[in-house]
């Protein structure tokens, strides 16, 4: 990455030069450039930190770093990874705080970085890159390293990635999910339960990864051929379930225990999708056709529904182990069933994702979500002295 760039993300584990931001909100010339790199030193004692911000990591998977795509790969492959101008966003809204911030992508050169800069916390949303815990990987260093972060721990991020894992724990609690079995191959035999029409998605993707119209299955041949190229597609099982006709709904919060804030719930509206797409929340309604997203937020549910929408939302998440922030999705059917799909315990927070729409909704702005997850993060670990709120306030310490 050349450092003439307005904005840099760190891919090198070498260090930057204390960062140059200042109070005052406005975008730095770059954060974390190579070109400082050589110059810095690994000691953190020689380096000029401003003692009295808080130092915030920012780590992130950019879809520029990713590793080449296997051949063949589907076009939706690197959809959960942010851009560069994402990131951007999220370094903005930090340093509107008046943070000290700088940014690495979540690769193997992270712990050299982070054992070098020593942040006080880090804002991580990496979705990793390659594995079936890809999410839980950089929470994983984090943890062996003994910093804190946002976010899930390595075992809820690995939990929730894994769709068939997360429907084991929520039917155990009781909580109704649709049925479903995992397909290791297309000749595995479907449950005798199983009616046609069937619903077939990737284990462990999300953005609507491999979710198309060839996902809703009506026969068996249909069924094994949609197995089949989700398994050969996404390298992975393909989870098979009972096909939910019905709204599709969700449900985010932030905050940890009871201390959480409910977003107001959201109906995707697909009116506005060509007629020839199915009516499901897939990758061509997220990314192709991006335009004709409309919703319905608040959805009209009525005050029973959203209730039991956000009792259900918070039960999922306190049990699956998610922090700081989540998006529960749920199938709605037109006799008032709610059946939960997945948690999304590192959930979109772009300016254009669902959570910040739902945000938006009740007069947030972007920034304004990015420091509240923060927020939870830091009342987590005990330092709510410097929440964003209290900064702003004015009310922490020089
Ligand atoms: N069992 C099902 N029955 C009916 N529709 C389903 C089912 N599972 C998934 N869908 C449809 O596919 C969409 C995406 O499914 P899901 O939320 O599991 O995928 P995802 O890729 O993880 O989503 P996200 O973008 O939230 O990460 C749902 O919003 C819904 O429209
Ligand atoms: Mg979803």
């Amino acid at each position: 990455m050349s450092s003439n760039q307005t904005f840099t993300v760190h891919v090198n584990g070498a260090q930057p030069r204390a960062s140059t931001n200042s109070l005052t909100g406005a975008p730095p010339s770059r954060i974390g450039s190579t070109e400082d790199a050589a110059a810095a030193s690994a000691d953190p004692s020689k380096r000029n930190r401003d003692a009295g911000r808080l130092r915030v990591a920012l780590l992130v998977s950019i879809d520029r770093n990713a590793p080449p795509a296997p051949q063949g790969a589907p076009y939706d492959i690197l959809a959960e990874l942010d851009s560069e101008k994402t990131a951007y966003s999220y370094a903005a809204a930090l340093l509107s705080r008046g943070y000290d911030v700088q940014a690495h992508e979540g690769n193997v050169h992270l712990p050299e970085w982070l054992a070098a800069w020593q942040p006080d916390i880090c804002f991580n949303v990496c979705e990793g890159f390659v594995g079936e815990s890809r999410e839980a990987q950089v929470p994983g260093i984090l943890e062996m390293m003994g910093l804190r972060y946002t976010g899930p721990g390595p075992l809820a991020a690995a939990i929730t990635q894994d769709k068939p894992t997360t429907q084991r724990i929520l039917h155990y609690h009781g909580i109704r999910i649709p049925l479903f079995q995992v397909f290791e191959s297309p000749d595995d035999t479907p449950r005798a339960d199983f009616a046609y029409p069937l619903f077939v998605k990737p284990a462990h993707e999300g953005t609507g990864m491999g979710i198309r119209n060839t996902s809703i299955v009506r026969n068996e041949r249909q069924l094994r051929d949609q197995v089949a190229w989700t398994i050969e597609s996404y390298r992975q099982p393909a989870l098979v379930e009972s096909y939910i006709d019905g709204k599709d709904i969700t449900c985010g919060l932030v905050g940890n225990g009871n201390d959480v804030h409910f977003f107001p719930i959201t109906e995707v509206d697909f009116s506005a999708y060509p007629p020839e797409l199915e009516p499901i929340y897939g990758v061509q309604q997220k990314l192709d056709y991006a335009d004709c997203y409309r919703n319905k937020c608040p959805a009209p549910l009525g005050d029973k529904l959203t209730a039991e929408v956000r009792r259900l939302t918070h039960q999922v998440f306190k049990v699956t182990g998610c922090r700081d922030y989540g998006r529960v999705d749920f199938r709605l059917t037109d006799d008032g069933k709610l059946y939960v799909l997945e948690i999304n315990s590192l959930p979109g927070i772009t300016p254009h994702s669902d959570l910040t729409l739902m945000a938006e909704a009740e007069g947030w702005t972007h920034a304004d979500l990015v420091c509240a997850v923060l927020d939870a993060a830091l009342k987590r670990y005990g330092m709510a002295e410097f929440s964003p709120v209290a900064v702003l306030n004015g009310s922490r310490a020089a």
